[in-house]
């Protein structure tokens, strides 16, 4: 994070853990905040005002799916941070949740504007049939990516009840 020059927060929400992000940017950092809500998109932006970032490093926002984002819309071509925190808008409409096909389908065209030690980090919530649904789509997806190119890992609590959120974490070697 300290030496990256572009950020990418795939699931922008309420825009939180984009204001973690920009609070440790540098100021020749490219912070992207994508989220299919405009509702999400405006009140990330509202928070990142707030916290006077936006004058302080460059964000985009784009109000979009974030498979087509990556597709059409991000052009930089070494992006050294993704981070996805899938579900729904906390506050918002719980039916509007991520969806596997969506967010395999970004991770496909993320890997290969992935900068040499890049990572991806995936947040998942399998204490819904929807989110374990996801998380095991996920799942299958990153355990076939080639080994020769990608250190994948995935990080799941053990001792705690109702499904604790788990993390995933792809690397680019
Ligand atoms: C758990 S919330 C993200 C929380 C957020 N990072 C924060 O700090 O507040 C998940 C978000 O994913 C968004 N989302 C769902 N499907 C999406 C898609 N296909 N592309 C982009 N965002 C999507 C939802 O609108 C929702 O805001």
């Amino acid at each position: 994070m300290v030496e990256a020059k572009t950020v990418v927060d795939a699931t922008c929400g309420n825009g939180y853990d984009l204001l973690y992000l920009a609070e440790r940017a540098q100021p020749d950092c490219h912070l992207y905040g994508i989220d299919i809500q405009e509702q999400a998109i405006e009140s990330s932006r509202a928070l990142l005002e707030t916290h006077d970032m936006t004058n302080r490093i460059m964000i985009t926002f784009l109000h979009s799916s974030h498979d087509v984002a990556f597709k059409k819309d991000i052009k930089e071509a070494s992006i050294d941070l993704i981070v996805f925190n899938l579900g729904y808008l906390p506050g918002g409409d719980h039916r509007i949740m991520t969806k596997s096909h969506h967010t395999i389908a970004a991770i496909e065209q993320a890997l290969p504007k992935l900068a040499k030690d890049g990572i991806i980090t995936i947040a998942v919530y399998p204490g819904t049939d929807e989110g374990l649904q996801e998380k095991e789509d996920l799942e299958s997806y990153l355990c076939e990516l080639n080994q020769k190119e990608y250190n994948n890992c995935h990080w799941k609590p053990i001792n705690q009840i109702n499904n604790p959120p788990e993390l995933y974490m792809v690397q680019k070697r």
